[in-house]
């Protein structure tokens, strides 16, 4: 065999281990690609705050009476969100006063009653009572345990963290 016959043999047998070398690649990608299955991005779950924060249990407040958890259902199902902001539950209505620490407040209605558990229940069932002209509805379909309960959770707002 010639020197030139020689290398073109070299030259040959040196594509065809290439090409079973990139055969042999090709082939272990597509088993590793069916092995795995088609790659489906996942997203990263979004924390729905408002929502854990509706069935986190709330720490009720000292010494006032009612079920702050019970109250909370009742706050976003009656249409107290519409009307009133309050933070820790989807409430962003801006025509009556914001409600987060409003149990810090003296008094209800900008001095129109003192601020105690009594009078907040009072106030929610029938608010144009206490102060005639108002643009917040009397709720007298409420039970007095369910006004009670709507106030143990406003007074439950700052022992829980938001
Ligand atoms: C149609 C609108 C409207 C709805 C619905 C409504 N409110 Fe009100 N609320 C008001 C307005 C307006 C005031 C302010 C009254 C004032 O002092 O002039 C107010 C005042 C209050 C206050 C006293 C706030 C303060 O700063 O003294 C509390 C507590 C309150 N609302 C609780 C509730 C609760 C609980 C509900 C649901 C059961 C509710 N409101 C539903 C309009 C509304």
């Amino acid at each position: 065999m010639t020197a030139l016959a020689h290398s073109a043999t070299e030259g040959r047998n040196t594509a065809r281990s290439l090409f079973w070398i990139l055969g042999a690649i090709a082939f272990s990608g597509l088993v590793a690609c069916t092995a795995v299955g088609p790659v489906t991005p996942v997203p990263t779950p979004r924390v729905p705050t408002d929502n854990l924060r509706l069935v986190a249990v709330l720490t009720p407040a000292p010494s006032v009476p009612g079920d702050p958890n019970a109250g909370r259902q009742i706050f976003v199902t009656q249409a107290c969100p519409s009307c009133h902001t309050l933070r820790g539950v989807q409430a962003s209505g801006v025509i009556g006063p914001n409600l987060t620490n409003i149990t810090l407040r003296p008094t209800l209605g900008g001095g129109a009653i003192q601020n105690t558990p009594e009078n907040l229940a009072r106030w929610i069932k029938n608010a144009p009572s206490v102060k005639p002209g108002i643009a917040m509805p009397a709720f007298e379909s409420l039970t007095d345990q369910q006004v009670r309960d709507l106030a143990a959770f406003l007074y439950s707002v700052p022992y829980n963290v938001q």
